[in-house]
């Protein structure tokens, strides 16, 4: 059996980094194992305007460890009131690479999102005309909807037909987790891509309740069935380029998870590439891994992949029960206290 596994180093198409205090923690955490990010603005309040981003930035730089390799570059939060001429400033900055579409109420500070999609339509047009991708958390909102229909709704409803009406828009269908997303994302038209988490690679919604309630293994969108997991890894193995590592790594201290309303999201960035190395070498896709994880990300987003390098050793070490995380609480990582079977050296 190989030993070591050497890759470019990885892009995670998908990351939140929070702000304050918890840089300390976040982006040492991925700056360690990647050479870049796109970091996610679903701040309170969220970054909407590129010079939000622009400051934003430099707070997280201020926390990238002398020495490491790590380009963080943004997302803008679309919101009802984001006009065509911030769309063109971010066509005009290398920092910020995309729009992300939180409809109202999806998600963890979602409050701001897009309540009304068709009235910003002239918004989209713009992201159409000059090439700025949508990232969109695709999960319908409407309360009657199931919680584990809402992606396969929202694709129907609202994402579908957004491809279909705005014909050259790039759209990334973020952390997909069922069959529907997978099949419709590999048949769609050119410039529809998507992500996948270490989390949805890794389990299905039975890991939500083993043993008990397992707040740590709460995310949105919530996992789902093993049929659903399965396709998710065979689209991600598969080799097909519109699929990429988005690690979705979204940190919450301990108190907010362990609580009697437990916020959504994975604190998966301490361990990210050793667990999609899990999920690969599981569905004997090892090979194909540097391809996810590092190439096709970039791609999608116009950037060349990292000149650097990054070895995994074949090595079982089990991740931390607990890290550190702000002055008055802790975090808890995705797969804490259990094994993996590779370690980034
Ligand atoms: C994310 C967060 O906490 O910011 N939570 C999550 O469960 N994924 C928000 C998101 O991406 O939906
Ligand atoms: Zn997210």
């Amino acid at each position: 059996m190989t030993a070591t596994l050497e890759l470019t180093r990885p892009f995670d198409a998908h990351l939140h980094l929070r702000d304050g205090a918890a840089l300390d923690a976040t982006v040492p955490a991925s700056a360690r194992d990647f050479a870049g990010a796109l970091v996610m603005p679903n701040l309170a309040p969220p970054i909407t305007t590129v010079a939000e981003a622009l400051a934003y930035r430099e707070r997280v730089l201020a926390r990238v460890p002398a020495g490491a390799d790590f380009t963080p570059r943004f997302a803008l939060y679309l919101t009802d009131r984001t006009a065509p001429d911030e769309v063109r400033r971010v066509a005009d900055c290398e920092h910020v690479l995309a729009f992300k579409l939180y409809p109202a109420g999806a998600t963890t500070n979602s409050e701001h999102g897009v309540t009304d999609l068709a009235g910003r339509h002239a918004v989209l047009a713009e992201m159409e005309r000059q090439g700025v991708p949508l990232c969109v958390h695709g999960e319908e909102t409407a309360p009657e909807v199931d919680v584990f229909d809402r992606e396969r709704v929202f694709l129907e409803r609202t994402l579908a037909p957004l491809v279909e009406r705005f014909a050259g828009l790039r759209v990334v269908f973020e952390h997909v987790t069922t069959r529907e997303a997978a099949q419709y994302v590999e048949g769609a038209r050119a410039g529809v891509a998507a992500s996948l988490t270490p989390q949805h690679l890794l389990m299905s919604r039975n890991d939500l309740f083993v043993g008990g309630l397992r707040p740590h293994h709460y995310c949105l969108p919530v996992l789902k069935r093993e049929e659903h997991r399965r396709e998710l890894v065979r689209v991600a193995t598969g080799g097909d380029p519109r699929f990429f590592l988005g690690s979705d790594s979204a940190p919450h201290a301990r108190g907010r998870k362990e609580s009697a309303c437990g916020c959504a999201g994975c604190y998966s960035a301490p361990a990210a590439l050793a667990l999609y190395a899990q999920a690969f070498e599981a569905a004997e896709a090892l090979p194909r891994l540097e391809a996810f994880a590092a190439l096709h990300g970039p791609a999608f987003y116009g950037l060349a992949p990292s000149a650097a390098r990054v070895t995994l050793v074949r090595e079982r070490w089990r991740v931390p029960e607990r890290l550190d995380f702000t002055a008055d609480d802790a975090i808890v990582p995705y797969w804490a206290g259990a094994e993996l079977a590779w370690r980034v050296a």
